[in-house]
């Protein structure tokens, strides 16, 4: 549409205004050349926070993976409960200052409810949760949202293996009963069990602001 209304303008000056014919007609070109540039920046903008959002999402799960095995070692199991309660959230807000974004984890099935999906999570968590149910692989995604803004990068959160199942498989055969007493007291509406490996467990929600995208461009 501001292209058309450009070249009405510009053809006018073309006919009215023979001695900046010249001018005019670079302007034109210019403007057009300029938009042509700003197409192919935007695809740059997207690739780009698509390949920040899968470092920062893997430098978050390498914080929390580490911090929690090193937990399970010390403390077992229903002692590493504990230490997600206090301390996955600050764990992830380090990682989120040290790269100026926000980071969450969302899922339907939430174990905190802090992490149920806001309404811009929600339809692509939604998507996810279609791919997983039709047998179709989740690619990471990128989203404008809040007027351009904001980049919303997701991506898939499944389950990699049996240490998860500890806490989040089933209540009869993967969780020991002092987990599941930890589990009940401290989450009474806990519906992050009953998951196996390979499951959709949710998805990383990466908030990414596009002046941070483009200033590393
Ligand atoms: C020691 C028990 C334990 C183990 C093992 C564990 N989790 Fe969790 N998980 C928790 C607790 C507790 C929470 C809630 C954290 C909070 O309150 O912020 C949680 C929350 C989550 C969330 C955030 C969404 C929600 O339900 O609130 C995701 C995603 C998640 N876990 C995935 C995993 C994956 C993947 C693994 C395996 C790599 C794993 N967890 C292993 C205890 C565990």
């Amino acid at each position: 549409m501001i292209r058309v209304i450009l070249s009405i303008l510009v053809a006018g000056a073309l006919v009215s205004c023979g001695t900046r014919k010249k001018v005019d007609r670079e302007v034109f070109d210019a403007v057009n050349e300029s938009m042509e540039i700003k197409k192919v920046n935007e695809v740059d903008i997207i690739n780009e926070a698509i390949k920040w959002g899968n470092e920062i999402s893997t430098d978050a799960q390498q914080a929390l993976m580490a911090k929690l095995t090193t937990s399970i070692d010390e403390k077992g199991v229903a002692g590493a409960v504990e230490f997600c309660n206090v301390a996955a959230l600050p764990s992830l807000d380090e990682v989120s200052k040290k790269h100026k974004v926000v980071i969450r984890r969302v899922s339907h099935d939430f174990r905190n409810p802090v992490d149920q999906p806001n309404e811009a999570e929600e339809m692509l968590l939604k998507a996810y949760e279609y791919n997983e149910e039709n047998g179709i692989e989740s690619k990471p995604n990128v989203q404008e949202i809040e007027n351009g803004e904001i980049l919303l990068y997701t991506k898939a959160i499944k389950i990699p293996g049996e240490m998860c199942l500890k806490c989040h498989g089933d209540p009869a055969t993967d969780i020991d009963e002092a987990t599941l007493g930890k589990l009940e007291s401290l989450y009474p509406d806990d519906k992050a069990k009953g998951h196996k490996v390979g499951g959709l467990r949710g998805m990383w929600s990466i908030a990414i602001p596009k002046k941070e995208v483009v200033r590393k461009l």
